[in-house]
This record gives C-alpha cells, structure tokens and sequence, in this order.
C-alpha cells in the first residue's frame, strides 16, 4: 500500500481516549496542549487482521481459562525464523504480561540483591528502574557518540564486567534510543565478553521489526551459530509492531533448559501469570496475516524520518538527526542549540529530572512533549527523542516548532 493511503486509512485521533500519550500530557509534563511525541505507541490504528481475529473471539463471548495452542508456537516460530534466523523449539516459550515486567522478573529471578548489572547507556529507563528497583547495583556503559551514531566501547564494557563483576547484562536489541540494529559482529563481542566473565545476557528485541534499509536484526540466540544461546534469555512481542501495547502480551525464550528451570522455579514462587488471551489471538493473527500492513507502516515511519533529517539539515543544521537504523525512536542532539551543561537548573517532567533550558526550549517554545536524553542516562541531557510512528502531519508540526525556535536562538 502506497504511504498516503495508510496514512489516509489508518490515521487515528486519539485525544480523549484513555490515552496515556494524548490525555495525561497535563500530569506528566505540566502541559495539556503539547504535541505529544514521547511514549512508544502509534497514531495508527492496527491492522485488520488483529481485529477481525479479536472481533471473532469477541462475539463468541467466552473469557474462561485458556490454553497456547499449537497454531500460536507455529506462527511465532515461523516468523522468528524467518525474519530473525532462529526457530526456537516449543518448550523454550514461556508468555509474560508486557516486556517489562519480564525485564523485572529475569533481574530477580537470576540475580541476587547487590549484584551487579550492565547496560549500555542512554537506554530505554525502566531498564535503569528494574535494576535499581530491585535493590541491584546498576552498571552503565556509556556508548561511543560521533555525528548522530552510537558505538559500543568494547574496552570500557569489558572493563566494567571484570571490575564490577557484572552478573546479568541487559541487551537492548535493536537499541532504544540510540536507534542501533546491532551487527551480529558487534553481538558477538559482546557475547564473548559476557562469556569470558560469566555473565547472563537478557536480550529485550521488542523493537525487532522495526529495521530499515538493508539493516538486519538477529536473534540474540542465533548470533554465532547458537554459540551463546544457553547464556541467553530473550523476551519480544508484536506489541510495538502492531500498536497493541496495552494487551500487555509477550513472548520468553530461553534456549537453556537450566536457565528454564530457574526461571520456572522462581515463576512457580513469585508469579503465577497466566495467559493474556486477547493478546494471545492479537499475536496470532499479527504474525499470520500483518506483514504487508507492517511493511506499509515501516514505509511511513521510513519517509518521516527522511523528512526529519532532511528539513533539520537544510534549516536548523545546530540540531544533529542521529542514525535510525531500527526502532521509530530517533534521538535529536540540542546540545548546539540549548546549552545543557551550564544550567543549574532542572525541571521534574514525567517524574524525572531534565535541563530547566532544554524544556523550557522543546515544551514552552517548540510546544512538544518529548522523551528525553537525561532519562535514558545521565550523560544524555541535551538530547531528545521523537516518535515518528505518527502522522506525517504530527511530524512536520514538530519540525517547524524546531526550526522556528532554532532560529529564534540562532538570531540572539
Ligand atoms: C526497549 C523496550 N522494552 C520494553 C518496552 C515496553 O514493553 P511493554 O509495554 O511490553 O512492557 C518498550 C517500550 O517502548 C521498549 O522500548
């Protein structure tokens, strides 16, 4: 489908839906009439495929307990395989309700309180909460930054697993924010690191569908010929894919039948989680019959992208667009336009503290609700990140709002 028409077919509004995005821009940032383009969910409603398949299950009117049907490990291992390089085998898959909470799980389940562990910073922040929720000692590697791409500075990560005796590290695959689909050379550096120093690895690939150009996501277990599958545990879901996030349904893999045990054995003791069928038949239904969809949403959030940097670099050049190569999350560095490291002040926005002149800049001037930079690590304030799986109309106000501001500032 050619772009206009998803756009024109599937655009939604969605003030005043119980949307977190749209309807709580007052709590969270202090300000209900933003341009909201911070929390990863869409402005587009899903495919129809999902909701024929939830309108069935709907009219038949029956919500008792339930059960993984064979369909549901044949389409899921298809679409692994196939897009991913790994079929994972049925008693590896292990369902969870949302990617966080199992992020939450795998720290207490396979770590002890005051252990350490790694990841590779800036990086989606309940990562940061998970760990420090759960009374572990947080280790951050700071990636490499040069000209709007991040690197992962093998030295200092090795370092930090040695000296910090990391025991768990939290793989963001492809990366939010820093727009990574990670190499599977890159993967196996890593991989061979956390070998080296017997680290579990915890691969969080919510973002695996969202790839562009030639990039290719792998498997955090395929990575090598399956060389590290029984260090990995992996938890994805259609949910940012699909827009149905708040089905609050993914999937666990985990190739080790010794770290299955663990985590079955902790499962058994602390969470007795069943089945969330609506996201079951969601799940389904997206990987048998939503790629075509997919594929058309990936070409506007593609061309949305293209807009951005192309606009910015030719009218607000002080503003670096940095790589997307995966994810629909990429990261603005300010730090030309707003200078972040003199400021002495901070402001509180969705419970956490940002550069008083950066939101003063992005909120009260350019009028957009944004993730920010100081949120997915401490190094990080200066920059922002902009969800672009939104309308291109969405995109282009927020562009304008930046430019006109840039060059408010630049004329000063
Ligand atoms: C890397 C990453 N993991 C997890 C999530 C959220 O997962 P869930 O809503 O299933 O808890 C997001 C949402 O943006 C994300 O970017």
């Amino acid at each position: 489908m050619i772009r206009e028409e998803f756009v024109r077919k599937y655009a939604v509004e969605r003030k005043e839906t119980n949307c977190l995005k749209w309807d709580l821009l007052k709590e969270r940032f202090g300000d209900p009439d933003l341009l909201p383009m911070w929390v990863a969910d869409m402005e587009f409603h899903t495919c129809e495929a999902i909701t024929d398949a939830l309108k069935e299950r709907l009219d038949q009117g029956v919500f008792g307990y339930s059960y993984i049907p064979d369909s549901y490990y044949q389409v899921l291992f298809d679409w692994e395989e196939r897009h991913f390089g790994y079929r994972p085998k049925k008693e590896e898959l292990r369902l969870a309700t949302g990617v966080v909470p199992a992020l939450y799980w795998f720290v207490n389940c396979y770590t002890e309180p005051g252990d350490a562990v790694m990841m590779l910073t800036p990086v989606y922040y309940p990562f940061h909460s998970a760990v420090t929720d759960c009374k572990r000692r947080l280790v951050t590697c700071d990636m490499n930054y040069e000209a709007g791409h991040f690197t992962v500075d093998f030295e200092k990560f090795e370092k930090l697993a040695k000296e910090q005796q990391v025991k768990l590290f939290l793989l963001c695959s492809p990366h939010n924010p820093a727009g990574r689909v990670w190499k599977e050379e890159e993967l196996e550096r890593m991989f061979s690191i956390c070998e080296k120093y017997d680290i579990l690895v915890v691969s969080d690939e919510i973002h695996q569908d969202f790839t562009f150009g030639n990039q290719k996501h792998i498997a955090a277990p395929a990575v090598a010929g399956g060389k590290y599958k029984d260090r990995i545990v992996l938890v994805n879901a259609a949910s940012k894919s699909f827009n149905l996030a708040a089905l609050i349904h993914s999937n666990i893999l985990i190739p080790s039948p010794e770290l299955r045990k663990r985590y079955d054995a902790y499962r058994t003791q602390h969470n007795q989680t069943d089945i969330n069928l609506l996201g079951l038949i969601a799940t389904e239904a997206a990987y048998t019959k939503g790629e075509e969809w997919l594929e058309s949403l990936k070409s506007v959030i593609a061309a949305n992208y293209t807009y951005v940097k192309e606009e910015l670099a030719q009218h607000a050049p002080e503003i670096t667009v940095c790589d997307m190569e995966g994810t629909y999350l990429p990261m603005l560095d300010l730090r030309k336009v707003v200078d972040v490291a003199t400021d002495t002040k901070t402001r509180k926005v969705n419970f956490r503290p940002v550069s008083e002149r950066l939101c003063e800049f992005v909120q009260d001037r350019c009028r957009l609700a944004v993730d920010y930079g100081a949120w997915f690590g401490k190094n990080f304030d200066g920059f922002i990140r902009l969800n672009l799986a939104t309308t291109p109309e969405n995109v282009k106000q927020a562009v304008d709002n930046l430019i006109r501001e840039t060059r408010v500032e630049r004329a000063k």
